[in-house]
């Protein structure tokens, strides 16, 4: 038999529900994960441009440093720097995979109550650390919060959300993420002129959004998807009530009741995660993560003050163009959370494409035209590029950023949804390790090609888009299978019925066994 297709008309049935004040409070608690995430990535790369930070931990570097004669493409070129950076990635990645267990079997808010946990003690040890043996410690259980925070915050976004707006919630968490970049842009800006202790104060500040994810998150509810999961099916549909302000919720309810009834059939979820029919989503959630670190944003993220200095800004005005980056980074994460469930998912990828391959051009071409070994770059020039970086930012903010988070949290089948989910959060970690161990070494070798490198990859990720992603925008999130993949040109081929399948699978033994 075929598998029970649902017409997929565009015309979205909704499940009733209001945006109660208990969704909007679980949402702004919940992104409190995206601000710990975001404040991370703003501010390792303003301490490790303060001189204090470097004499008490590299102060090899920071010799060096005084000492390196002039190369503008190689200048900031250093190993261990870039460690300092990316050693929190590696503790992120191996997090996100315990995290899917915790959150399937314990569920997502003590999940999120553990992120916070580490994130408490890897920032008491970093902004007291006293050697770098401590610093890295500290780095490492930061990363383990990040990793835990990651994966329990956007899927608990997405399911606590009404599916007509649950784009706009779930994009609240990189929201957060990118208000908390720009909060460690300003505090680095502030701070570092504070000496010797300026940058314990940038690494400690750190712990506020912790703080208030750990104690926040004492009063928020568990997703009703959770709850019926483990079983606690009556306290899912008050939970369920309650959230969405109305008393039918007969059918969400039992849609819910039905994923979780397929999914406690599976016992095994990464062992089902193999399997043929759950590659369309594990291959969209890991494309989705490696394509958003290959767009390049995070080594304007993590660099950018580097960046400017690099295209021949002052410190001061290098400082503060991250700033102006950081700001544009907020403000077009807005554009995402007006247009995501208007126009979808696929226009704004595609157009976000566009935008950020001709930007990645016009820097790289301006670099090989104009910025030499030594020397540095017209005044003009170097406008043109914190404009294009701008621009660059923007499409990214309202696109691949937000999405990049957002698909793969609402593409699973809930049996492999948690499970699927890690291996999102492990891609991006492992994407972003490494462009920030590798961005300033490829900066050095590839000089202005590396923008050109970058720009490539844009092109690839806009044909995937363009082919193979599907559109998601308001279909919920436990019905995905029968109305986006099973009705995708491409991948409804993983989806024949069973006995086809197995047919297949036996054709396939048969002659090892003869
Ligand atoms: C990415 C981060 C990036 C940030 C920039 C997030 O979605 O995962 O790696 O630094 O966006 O805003």
């Amino acid at each position: 038999m075929p598998a029970v297709v649902i017409a997929n008309t565009g015309d979205v049935p909704e499940f009733e529900g209001k945006i109660t004040f208990n969704v909007i409070l679980c949402v702004v608690i919940a992104a409190c994960g995206g601000l710990m995430f975001g404040y991370d990535i703003g501010v390792s790369g303003g301490v490790t441009a303060m001189d204090d930070f470097l004499k008490k931990f590299f102060y090899e570097v920071w010799e060096r440093k005084q000492h390196a004669h002039e190369n503008n493409y190689c200048k900031y070129d250093n190993q261990k720097l870039q460690l300092f950076t990316s050693s929190l990635y590696v503790a992120a990645l191996i997090a996100s995979f315990i995290a899917s267990k915790t959150c399937s079997k314990y569920g997502r808010k003590p999940t999120m109550q553990l992120a916070s946990i580490f994130f408490i003690i890897g920032v008491a040890l970093t902004t007291f650390a006293v050697n770098i043996e401590m610093l890295i410690f500290g780095r490492l259980h930061l990363g383990l919060g990040v990793g835990f925070a990651n994966q329990a915050v956007p899927l608990f976004l997405s399911e606590l959300a009404p599916a007509k707006i649950r784009g706009a919630l779930n994009i609240s968490f990189q929201l957060f993420i990118t208000i908390g970049i720009l909060i460690a842009n300003v505090v680095n800006y502030a701070v570092g002129k504070i000496h010797p202790y300026g940058f314990r104060i940038s690494l400690g500040i750190a712990g506020v959004p912790a703080l208030m994810l750990c104690l926040g998150s004492l009063a928020i509810h568990e997703t009703p998807t959770s709850l019926i999961e483990r079983k606690k099916v009556e306290e899912g549909r008050a939970v369920l009530k309650k959230i969405r302000g109305v008393d039918n919720v007969d059918r969400e309810y039992d849609s819910i009741v039905h994923a979780c009834e397929v999914a406690s059939q599976i016992t095994q979820p990464y062992h089902k995660l193999m399997k043929r029919e759950s590659r369309p989503p594990l291959v969209i959630a890991i494309v989705m993560q490696v394509f958003q670190q290959f767009t390049g944003i995070n080594a304007i993220m993590f660099y950018a003050p580097v960046l400017f200095q690099t295209v021949g800004f002052g410190s001061d005005a290098a400082l503060l163009s991250s700033v102006i980056t950081g700001l544009v980074n907020v403000l077009s994460t807005f554009v995402s959370v007006v247009l995501v469930d208007r126009v979808g998912r696929r226009a704004l990828l595609l157009e976000a494409c566009v935008q950020m391959f001709i930007t990645q051009c016009i820097i790289g071409g301006i670099l090989m035209k104009d910025l030499k070994i030594t020397g540095n770059l017209p005044s003009g020039d170097a406008l043109v590029v914190v404009i294009m970086v701008c621009v660059f930012v923007a499409g990214f903010a309202w696109s691949w950023g937000p999405l990049g988070w957002l698909i793969p949290s609402e593409t699973f089948p809930l049996e492999t949804r948690t499970a699927g989910f890690s291996f999102a959060v492990s891609s991006n970690m492992l994407c972003t390790f490494v462009i920030a161990q590798a961005f300033l070494s490829m900066l050095c070798h590839l000089r202005s090609g590396i923008f050109f490198f970058f720009a490539a990859w844009i092109v690839v990720m806009g044909l995937f888009a363009l082919f193979l992603l599907p559109e998601t925008k308001g279909v919920p999130v436990d019905e995905m299978v029968d109305r986006v993949w099973k009705q995708h040109w491409f991948w409804k081929r993983f989806f024949n019925d069973e006995q086809a399948v197995e047919k297949r699978e036996t054709e396939m033994i048969r002659p090892h066994l003869i």
